[in-house]
């Protein structure tokens, strides 16, 4: 459920007209409920009310600071993959108990802001990666609370370029492993030991592969235990998909239906670290129509918003719905709505049946909250977008535009 609707022809977000911030905005530009964020929070956090749980975003969804202070004041923490995110996280005034951090390469320095911050665990992938943190942890005089991220070898079913929990992918350690690992971890003096992690994929739309991989930890758990090993949170990582078009994902209560019984009398944290499934469809990416072109065997509307503004359907062949932002008379095209960008894979819909629109029109990209802006870049040397976000009757720009001097600050 999301709060973009029509109200006669017009979108609205929540209750403010697209058209009225696009006319004082400009476009292109990235819109968000404050409303649906925090509806699709609570959906999540209430998902697993019945047991001691923490609700890390994962920052790489989107990382505006006003969207990570929205969470942080209803009681979220946050997943972070880098220091930049966790410089946004602490800006925000999320609490430091609430970090995690995970990732295959983080650096001496983002080991060492992290531990300065105290963040609540860093979910290690590799037995390299343990020593350095027991190393930096030791020259600093801290204890580096830890996870180990373990790659359960489970199919999500999704893109291949974001499922991550397969043998080959090159997150995590191994289960089969994992167990000799955690022997090691237990025995290095700056590190303690207090959870396992793992995260399968993205765009998840079933609950079959999030409880197989939970079997997979829960055994992992239990081997432990007979170690002598106590793990104190198992991090589910996220990947709860969203509907895009056709899809039909599980909602959050479905996942807490199948998987609080598995973990409640163990005693441990549950943390998840939704990305998606929190802001995807909470924002939309609101584009201009500049003109209107016919080929020998496609129709082409040429939009502002190009492959360097929202970059999921070059990259993965990814459907948004694309709807106007005023309904016009009903006559239809079928066309490839394409950006400005001077590449053949910039694209934002392929034989795409929409409204015939008009130069001028205002269409709105849906469901692009998620991966949107984070994935954005200044290709072609074109300044990144504004993000507004609408509260009620309200709405505030969230992020200026780009300027012409932004674009080469810090060059010589
Ligand atoms: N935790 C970890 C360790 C992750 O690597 C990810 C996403 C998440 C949590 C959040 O996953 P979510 O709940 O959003 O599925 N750019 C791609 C998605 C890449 C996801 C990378 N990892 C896309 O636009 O579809």
């Amino acid at each position: 459920m999301h709060d973009f609707n029509y109200i006669g022809s017009d979108l609205y977000c929540e209750k403010v007209p697209i058209k009225k911030i696009a006319e004082e905005v400009g476009t292109p530009v990235y819109i968000y409920s404050s409303n649906t964020l925090r509806n699709h929070y609570h959906a999540f956090d209430l998902a697993f009310a019945d047991i001691p749980h923490i609700v890390c975003f994962a920052v790489k969804a989107n990382s505006n600071l006003s969207i990570l202070r929205l969470f942080a004041s209803e009681g979220g923490g946050v997943d972070i993959v880098s220091g930049g995110e966790l410089f946004r996280a602490l800006r925000a005034g999320i609490d430091p108990q609430k970090i995690v951090f995970a990732g295959i390469g983080k650096t001496e320095e983002e080991v060492s802001f992290a531990l300065k911050s105290n963040i609540l665990m860093f979910n290690v992938e590799s037995s390299l990666e343990l020593q350095k943190i027991n190393e930096v942890a030791g020259s600093l005089g801290l204890k580096a609370r830890v996870a180990l991220r373990v790659n359960p070898d489970i199919d999500p079913k999704t893109h291949p370029y974001i499922a991550t929990g397969l043998k080959k992918s090159k997150f995590g350690i191994a289960i089969s492993r994992a167990l000799g690992e955690y022997q090691i971890a237990s025995t290095l003096p700056n590190i303690e030991v207090v959870g396992v992690h793992k995260h399968i994929g993205s765009q998840i739309t079933e609950v079959g592969p999030f409880v197989a991989a939970m079997e997979k930890i829960l055994e992992l758990v239990k081997g432990l235990k007979e170690s002598g090993i106590e793990i104190k949170y198992i991090d589910a990582g996220g990947g709860l998909g969203i509907r895009y078009g056709e899809e039909k994902p599980p909602h959050p209560k479905e996942l807490g239906k199948a998987l609080v019984p598995m973990i409640k009398d163990l005693g441990c944290t549950l943390i998840f670290e939704p990305g998606r499934v929190l802001v995807g469809n909470a924002g939309i990416l609101v584009t201009k129509v500049l003109y209107l072109k016919s080929g020998e065997v496609k129709n082409f509307v040429i939009v502002d918003a190009g492959m360097n503004d929202l970059i999921r359907p070059s990259l993965y062949d990814a459907h948004h719905e694309i709807i106007p932002v005023e309904k016009q008379d009903g006559s239809y095209l079928t066309a490839d709505v394409v950006g400005p960008i001077c590449e053949s894979g910039d694209f934002l819909a392929k034989d795409r049946k929409i409204e015939k629109p008009e130069p001028g029109n205002l269409l709105a990209v849906m469901s692009a909250g998620a991966y949107g802006f984070t994935m954005s870049s200044n290709y072609n040397s074109r300044r990144r977008v504004a993000e507004v976000m609408v509260e009620g009757e309200k709405y505030t720009v969230i992020r200026k535009r780009e300027s012409y001097e932004d674009l080469i600050r810090g060059e010589e």
